[in-house]
């Protein structure tokens, strides 16, 4: 059973500024919800409900997101509000979330390892704090129905263009079935004509508890950070290590443009707006 999961969320969000100067990334919405809550509701949504949110200076409205606002609560109730006041109060019922704060950005290894003491000698899920995945089942949920089969590390991995290997981490290995392979190899961020495959990680990881030692055993890699791909790759030398190709799309809201491409397919995903923003996009590819 996987009960906890780590959210790394302590990142400048430097290639969102000035948007990111005095609120974290985490927070930027689609339309009306902050990404890091899409993210909550998948872990919560697979099964977990205890949360370490990974934070640091400047992140101090995700705590406050996902706290009770009793002021608020009463407005709402005051104005017969409902949807307003259910989608509030909803959010601080979500799961229990413990924060701990980086003392330093030294890279997303780094971030995952202060997660050691709260989550213990057991298997534990991590969520990129800034990748929303739309799936029927949750990403999560299929790495962790993965994990109970092998009892063994399961990280989502997706396709992606070759010529943009070089900012994901990436695998190589022997396919097992359509979407599922044992890792045999892994790079964070290859050079294109060198990387072992496209497939890349996505966001998504269910890690045995060995990935600690590891982290602590790893020196720092690409740009001078604790990368965990290169925890990952030591711990791969004592235990096996699946690729699970996720079942949904990814959503980088770390980059404008995709951030922007979500807005408009999330946008159409709403009742209340797609008839008028596929009208809206049709005139302006007609003009
Ligand atoms: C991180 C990981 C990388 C992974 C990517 C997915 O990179 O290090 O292995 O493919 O997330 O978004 P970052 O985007 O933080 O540079």
């Amino acid at each position: 059973m996987i009960k906890k999961a780590v959210i790394p969320a302590a990142g400048l969000g430097t290639r969102f500024l000035p948007a990111t100067k005095a609120q974290p990334k985490e927070m930027l919405p689609i339309i009306d919800t902050p990404t890091i809550q899409f993210v909550v509701q998948e872990a919560v949504d697979s099964g977990i409900d205890d949360i370490l949110i990974v934070s640091g200076k400047g992140k101090r409205a995700i705590e406050d997101h996902f706290d009770r606002n009793q002021e608020l609560e009463s407005i709402l109730q005051e104005k017969q509000d409902e949807d307003a006041y259910n989608a509030v109060r909803h959010i601080g019922d979500m799961a229990n979330i413990h924060y701990i704060r980086q003392k330093e950005l030294n890279g997303l290894g780094d971030a995952i390892s202060y997660g050691r003491q709260h989550v213990g000698n057991e298997a534990f899920a991590v969520l990129l704090g800034d990748t929303i995945i739309d799936s029927i089942i949750p990403v999560t949920q299929q790495l962790i129905d993965l994990y109970e089969q092998y009892n063994q590390s399961v990280v989502a991995v997706e396709e992606v263009p070759q010529e943009i290997v070089f900012r994901y981490g990436v695998i190589g290995g022997k396919k097992l079935t359509d979407t599922l392979w044992q890792v045999t190899e892994m790079v964070e961020k290859p050079d294109v004509d060198k990387s072992p495959s496209n497939l890349a990680f996505a966001g998504r990881y269910i890690l045995t508890p060995e990935i600690f030692q590891a982290l602590e055993d790893t020196p720092p890699g690409k740009n001078n950070e604790l990368q965990l791909t290169d925890a990952m790759i030591r711990m791969g030398e004592f235990q096996s290590i699946y690729a699970h190709r996720i079942e949904g799309k990814r959503y980088d809201i770390g980059n404008k443009l995709d951030y922007l491409k979500t807005m408009v397919e999330f946008g159409l995903k709403r009742k209340e707006f797609a008839d008028e923003l596929m009208g809206f996009l049709k005139n302006i590819v007609k003009s």
